[in-house]
């Protein structure tokens, strides 16, 4: 018994690891080759299709590998057994009762038939739902922005109810094979019955028999049973499996690695595009006899109407298309015939739309060359890229000051620069002596001996950053604990006779205007609120507040923890009541020591501030104005103090930490647009095929890197597509496209002067 079951456990095991080793296997080959299928099966296939089949489709054929090994061969060997041990107890009724199993083998098939074709529109009507959920995820700012929650679902409960129905059939078939199997075996005893019976009446075998031959032959039930649920595992997965592999039955359209002995040759820049066509498989034609020479070094902008083929052009030369006629020639190699190792160590290629990944800045930045080291024979030739080689990229594509701000803007990790808190204290005070006097009218420095005439009363009591979520700035005149305290040190009385005093101030000077803010800046009473202060108003006017029910003196309390005096200038901080808040200050130190030591990380001067950010630490105080030159001025500052520090490398090293959110959605368009620019500069290609590659920034951003891009003329050959025509004197060659055929080549100023068609695309047809 102890055997049999610890060989069952064991078998079990071993099904179950070998099934999920598979299943690994596959999912991992398979994602290799969906990663490296032409671009052109993406445009047919939607990702959902791709991803159900990694994730779900695949998990049954992995689970019947498994079944494969233990399932078969232990059932049929005891089905064979059993089958000799039935003929040898009575030759007769055994060949009767096994004569049962070939006709099921016969029928069984039939039923699952249907099972099966169900089973295909399962797979195909599963994909789509995947794709639809996931383009419905992609597209989501979409959707929000059209309100079109019900197209989505429309579509979707289409393909649910289908599926539905296709499930229930699938379903149905499943149960009716084990019906029909189950209804054979069944026979079985009643042929034994009946037989058996016949055969005692003429007394050619006895009743002990029978009852033997039936209880050997219940023992073909089990056996016979998995070997059918096998069957159909087997039949399920191996339809999976076929139509998965039927949509990715494609070959991978270049090589991946430089497979010639000997090291990979140097590339030059030189690119010839010779009778260029490429023509789609239903026959259109995208590009058409493209002739073009760029010379190494050579800057070449391609222009024309949107539509006219230039990304697909650049997208030929950088081998992301493949061309169906004529050639495009990298230094005498066709680029089809080059491998994708060769092509990236040579070519940079900056998208139209370009695609930023899941992760922070620095990752997305070392993308291009961390790609280049995965090629092993690569690897050996390029250098790790150094903080001031990434620095240097950034300010190239203009993005520098951004990452400078993430960093100023994060905090600092104390296990990784444990040394810079120090310096940072020594800004801060640096700040305040060289800046100070400059900056007083606009910012109030956090002093801990000094009343905030910006910040709000709780402000100046907390002094701090709350890190409980009790005594958030709102919430203390709700808490318990901290209304002890305050009246623990004489502050409560005060500061509710101050709350009534901001309302009866309030309700006088304002009356019954409209429920405005531009009405209620003065005071600390919210407008919305406003209506809900009346009664209270009123009531607090005839009686004293001692007499107010905890409710209400709660609500005078919230007015006087909000009072900024340099805002709410309706009353005057008394400053007895400024020397017992800064008093409260000190006491609510201690008290949180001894009372709620987590609740608060406390403004120390002398203190570096972990939980604030880099910037704060530095500014430590709070701007008076919103003007942004005061703002710009401050950052100025900043700026001048971190370069005396030698600091601005450091901090922007920690903003490159910054997480770019999902597919880099907490950066903007223009700062994605410079991040892709960045990380294929820093790969220093001989080739740079721009497509549009600026479209998403400003002017002045788009001038800046064009004039960068302009110093590398005779060392980097530029292939770029632009928009902006204002461009075009810094190019050596302009080819003007138009329904996928280059329709003018030459000099930009000659191409213009001509009055051409260059001429026409900037001055429009009426010209
Ligand atoms: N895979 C494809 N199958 C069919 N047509 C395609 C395919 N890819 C692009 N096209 C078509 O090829 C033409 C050229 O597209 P391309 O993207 O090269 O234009 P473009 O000049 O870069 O335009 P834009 O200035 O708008 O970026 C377009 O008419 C487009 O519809
Ligand atoms: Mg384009």
């Amino acid at each position: 018994m102890l055997l049999a079951s610890g060989l069952k456990f064991a078998m079990n095991g071993l099904q179950a690891v070998i099934g999920q080793r598979a299943m690994t296997d596959m999912r991992r080959e398979l994602y290799n080759h969906i990663l490296r299928l032409p671009l052109s099966f993406f445009r047919k296939n939607q990702p959902g299709t791709v991803v159900t089949s990694l994730v779900n489709e695949l998990s049954t054929a992995g689970n019947f590998v498994g079944m494969a090994i233990a399932v078969p061969l232990s059932n049929i060997l005891t089905l064979v057994a059993f089958a000799v041990y039935l003929i040898w107890l009575n030759p007769l009724l055994g060949i009767v009762t096994l004569s049962i199993y070939p006709i099921a083998i016969f029928i069984v098939p039939l039923a699952q038939r249907g099972a099966n074709k169900a089973n295909k529109q399962r797979v195909v009507v599963s994909q789509e739902m995947a794709s639809q959920i996931t383009e419905s995820m992609i597209g989501i700012q979409e959707i929000h922005a059209h309100g079109s929650f019900r197209i989505e679902e429309r579509r979707y409960n289409t393909l649910i109810e289908r599926l539905l129905k296709i499930r229930i059939v699938w379903t149905l078939y499943r149960y009716a094979v084990k019906v029909i199997n189950n209804l054979f075996v069944g026979m079985g005893p009643v042929l034994v019955f009946v037989l058996g019976g016949y055969l005692m009446m003429q007394g050619k075998i006895e009743l002990g028999s029978i009852v033997a031959f039936l209880s050997a032959q219940e023992k073909l039930y089990d056996p016979w049973k998995e070997l059918i649920e096998f069957y159909q595992v087997y039949q399920d997965a191996s339809i999976r499996y076929k139509k998965i592999m039927h949509i990715f039955d494609k070959e991978s359209e270049f090589l991946l690695e430089y497979d010639k002995t000997g090291p990979i040759p140097e590339i030059g820049g030189k690119i010839e595009v010779k009778n260029l066509s490429l023509t789609t498989t239903d026959g259109i034609k995208l590009l058409d006899q493209i002739n073009l020479t760029v010379e190494n070094g050579e800057h070449v902008a391609l222009v024309g109407f949107s539509g006219s083929g230039k990304s697909t052009l650049a997208g030929c030369i950088s081998q992301l298309y493949t061309y169906t006629g004529g050639d495009v020639l990298m230094d005498g190699h066709s680029v089809a015939d080059l491998s994708k190792e060769e092509i990236v160590r040579n070519i940079g290629y900056i998208s139209q739309s370009p695609f930023i990944f899941t992760g922070t800045v620095n990752e997305n930045l070392l993308y291009a060359h961390e790609a280049l080291v995965s090629y092993p024979a690569t690897r050996e030739t390029v250098v790790e890229p150094s903080l001031d080689d990434k620095i240097v990229v950034l300010q190239q594509a203009g993005l520098f000051v951004d990452i400078l701000r993430f960093g100023l803007n994060s905090r600092n990790d104390r296990d990784q620069n444990p040394d810079l808190e120090k310096i940072l204290l020594r800004v801060r005070q640096n700040f305040q002596e060289n800046y100070g006097r400059e900056l007083a009218e606009y910012v109030e420095f956090y002093r801990e001996d000094n009343y905030l005439y910006h910040s709000s009363v709780a402000e100046n009591l907390i002094f701090g950053t709350p890190q409980l979520d009790e005594f958030g700035i709102d919430k203390l005149s709700d808490n318990k604990a901290f209304l002890g305290f305050l009246d623990s040190c004489n502050l409560l009385l005060p500061l509710i006779e101050t709350g009534a005093e901001l309302l009866k101030q309030t309700v006088d000077i304002l009356g019954n205007v409209p429920r405005e803010d531009i009405f209620f800046e003065q005071t600390p009473i919210q407008a919305a609120t406003y209506g809900d202060h009346f009664e209270l108003a009123e009531k607090t006017a005839e009686i004293s507040t001692s007499h107010l029910s905890r409710d209400e003196r709660n609500k005078l309390l919230a007015i006087a923890l909000r009072f900024i005096p340099s805002q709410h200038k309706i009353i005057v901080l008394q400053p007895l009541l400024e020397k017992l808040i800064l008093n409260g200050r000190r006491g609510f130190r201690k008290w949180c020591t001894d009372n709620a030591p987590d609740a608060v990380s406390f403004y120390t001067d002398t203190r570096y501030l972990g939980s604030q950010s880099i910037l704060n630490n530095i500014f430590f105080g709070s701007l008076t104005t919103d003007s942004p030159t005061v703002d710009d001025r401050v950052n100025q500052c900043i700026i001048h103090l971190l370069i005396e520090e030698d600091l601005l490398e450091r901090i922007t090293d920690i903003g490159m930490n910054f997480h770019v959110g999902n597919m880099g959605d907490k950066l903007s368009g223009g700062q994605q647009q410079k991040l892709a620019i960045a990380r294929v500069l820093l790969k220093h290609p001989k080739v740079l095929v721009m497509d549009e590659a600026t479209s998403a920034l400003d002017n002045k951003s788009q001038s800046r890197i064009q004039k960068i891009v302009e110093q590398w003329k005779g060392t980097c050959t530029v292939i770029s597509v632009i928009h902006r025509l204002d461009m075009l004197p810094s190019f050596d060659k302009v080819a003007v496209l138009k329904a996928g055929k280059i329709i003018e080549l030459g000099n930009p100023k000659e191409l213009i002067s001509n009055k051409g068609a260059l001429y026409e695309l900037i001055h429009g047809k009426s010209h």
